[in-house]
């Protein structure tokens, strides 16, 4: 983190067609941007050329992602609840790099049913934890995103998703420039031989 400004790269999780996902990352972005200090790198699985089958990404596909994920000092995660879990096109981004996650914050939004998606946010915390990423304990979780997504209008926040994410932006840059400073004063991999960790 240079200082004068947060690189924040936004990660969708859901690739699924008429995806709710696009209107909640719209409300995220434009609240997070709402500060001048903030670039924002979208990253959106549609957007990748991921797949099942064909394992790794294309190696300038890896290469950029490994680029974004690189430079962003901080990331903010939108995951809906797929069966208690996270999709797999977020499992895909998660895994595609390693080292680039490593000692930078993770805030995390979720939406479902009635759960708000709170049980893929804590399946996150598992991955990021290998990925000695540091997911923030506030969080923005949206029950019913069903009823609050239209075509029409977007996603229509309620006053506390609001507060939410202000919270989780506030964390966010504590940690964002917290770890900056202590990966710049000492890199994370700095450790005596025989030490390193996967
Ligand atoms: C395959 C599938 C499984 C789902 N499982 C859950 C679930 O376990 N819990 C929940 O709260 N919502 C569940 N939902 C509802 C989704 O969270 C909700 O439809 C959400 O809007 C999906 O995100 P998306 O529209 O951005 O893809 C499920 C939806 C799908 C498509």
């Amino acid at each position: 983190m240079p200082g004068s400004y947060l690189s924040l790269a936004l990660i969708l999780g859901s690739a699924r067609y008429g995806r709710r996902c696009l209107a909640i990352a719209d409300w995220a972005q434009a609240q997070l941007e709402s500060a001048t200090d903030v670039v924002v790198d979208r990253i959106d699985p549609q957007k990748l050329p991921l797949s099942l089958t064909d394992q790794p990404l294309p190696r300038q596909a890896w290469q950029n992602l490994e680029r974004r994920i690189d430079h962003a000092d901080a990331f903010v995660v939108i995951t809906p609840e797929y069966n208690h879990g996270y999709p797999a096109a977020l499992k895909q981004i998660i895994d595609a790099v390693r080292h680039p996650w490593r000692a930078k914050p993770v805030g995390l939004i979720s939406y479902g049913g009635l759960s708000g998606g709170i049980r893929a946010t804590e399946q996150l915390r598992q991955a990021f934890a290998e990925l000695h990423a540091v997911t923030l304990a506030d969080t923005v979780s949206i029950v019913h995103a069903d009823r609050r997504v239209d075509a029409a209008h977007g996603f229509r926040p309620e006053p506390g998703h609001v507060r939410a994410l202000a919270t989780l932006d506030l964390r966010l840059r504590w940690w964002a420039g917290a770890l900056a400073d202590a990966r710049r004063r000492r890199p994370y991999d700095d450790m005596p031989a025989g030490r390193r960790t996967a």
